[in-house]
């Protein structure tokens, strides 16, 4: 395998091209700018814990994606010399119930250590799940340095082209037909995300998130993000807060609407009070890559050229190193580990 075409330029298609590239494989993206990205309209959370994702094989490819944060952020600083705001620095998630049980990853603080830990928060808040192995990356920034670590290291990123269908013939995939006229190649991989239904006939539906940002004042105690129920604060390192997020079912809806921003807002402002005063500094929205199960489309599919790497809802800058070495080890390798198997993209034919 010497050559390969990525159709799609967000954070999986850009931690796949990178990858491939360091193993010597020539890399083309195809990438539709006008698209809306969902890399870049995420909250940046690394969050498998305070997400309290269910499905055992998801929350352990998240787990591992995780631990792979650290040398992945040190690999692109070293090709960049570029910062991405990656902050390993926990999550607090406070509740207003009485706390029962346990929660994986997670350190009970009752309402006297949290205090301790997190001023301001709401009167009536009970205490709070710690998750000391959590954190966030400023994933604007992030998409920024992949896009520069893919150039400098020899990835060619076409961003006018929209592929518009994937030809087959006797098993293979023959060529794609795009806005650019008919582009070949070796090997093909999806990673156009929430459009992958466009392409493919597979149950990928886009679930909408509404976000918005404040300005925090210069003496704010918030540095860690905050988990509630409904509704996140990310404090980011030049001064916003991120509050997030809608999960809307509307399919393609575009815009910020009144009541997504109301609700976003009164379930923040209930969590932290203080933040009713903040300047509200820019509003935005993006669509989740949701499948069925909520788990990503990882490996081969109908034809032997072909892979997917997309559908990771609601963890995809999480997911994105993991995705990159898997699909990596699968294409350059051959090597179909235990982990990729679980999300083979086979689970749902005839379900689309
Ligand atoms: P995208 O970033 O959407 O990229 C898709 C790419 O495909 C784009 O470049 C597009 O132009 C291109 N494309 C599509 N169709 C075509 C075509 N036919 N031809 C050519 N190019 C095409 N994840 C986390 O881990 N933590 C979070 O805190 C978090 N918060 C989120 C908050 C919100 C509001 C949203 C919407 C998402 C959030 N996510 C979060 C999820 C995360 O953003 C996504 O899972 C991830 O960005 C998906 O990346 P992707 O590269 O698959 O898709
Ligand atoms: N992971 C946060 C969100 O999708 O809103």
């Amino acid at each position: 395998m010497s050559e390969v075409i990525v159709i799609g330029g967000g954070v999986i298609g850009l931690a796949i091209s990178i990858e491939l590239r360091l193993k010597g494989i020539d890399v083309k993206i195809l990438r539709k700018k006008e698209l809306k990205m969902a890399s870049l309209a995420a909250a940046g959370m690394l969050a498998p814990h305070a997400e309290k994702i269910a499905l055992d094989s998801l929350f352990c490819l998240c787990q591992n994606s995780l631990n792979l944060y650290p040398q992945w952020i040190a690999k692109l600083k070293n090709i960049t010399g570029k910062d991405v705001g990656y902050l390993p620095t926990g999550i607090i998630a406070p509740t207003f119930e009485v706390s029962t049980g346990g929660s994986v990853g997670g350190i009970w603080w009752d309402r006297s250590q949290l205090e301790d830990q997190q001023g301001n928060l709401a009167q009536d808040i009970t205490g709070a799940w710690w998750y000391p192995e959590d954190g966030q990356v400023n994933n604007r920034l992030l998409i920024e340095s992949l896009n520069q670590a893919a150039l400098n290291l020899g990835v060619k990123i076409e961003e006018d082209i929209q592929v518009l269908f994937i030809e087959e013939k006797a098993g293979k995939v023959k060529q794609l037909i795009t806005s650019a006229g008919e582009i070949s190649s070796q090997c093909y991989i999806l990673a156009n995300g929430a459009y992958a239904r466009e392409l493919i006939d597979l149950p990928v539906r886009p679930v909408k998130g509404q976000m918005l940002a404040l300005q925090m004042p210069k003496d704010s105690p918030l540095t860690r993000v905050i988990f509630g129920d409904s509704v996140y604060l990310v404090p980011r390192a030049d001064g916003r807060l991120f509050i997030g997020a809608t999960v809307e079912d509307v399919g393609w809806s575009d815009g910020n609407s009144a009541d997504g921003i109301r609700l976003l807002l009164e379930r923040a402002i209930r969590l932290y009070p203080p933040l009713r005063d903040y300047p509200i500094q820019e509003m935005w929205w993006g669509f989740r890559p949701a499948t069925p199960d909520e788990a990503p489309l990882l490996g081969g599919y109908f034809a032997e050229n072909l892979i997917l790497a997309l559908g990771h809802y609601r963890n995809g800058i999480l997911l994105a190193p993991i995705t990159g070495q898997l699909i990596c080890d699968l294409l350059v390798e051959g090597k179909k580990e235990t982990l990729i198997q679980e999300f083979s993209p086979h689970r749902f034919v005839g379900k689309g």
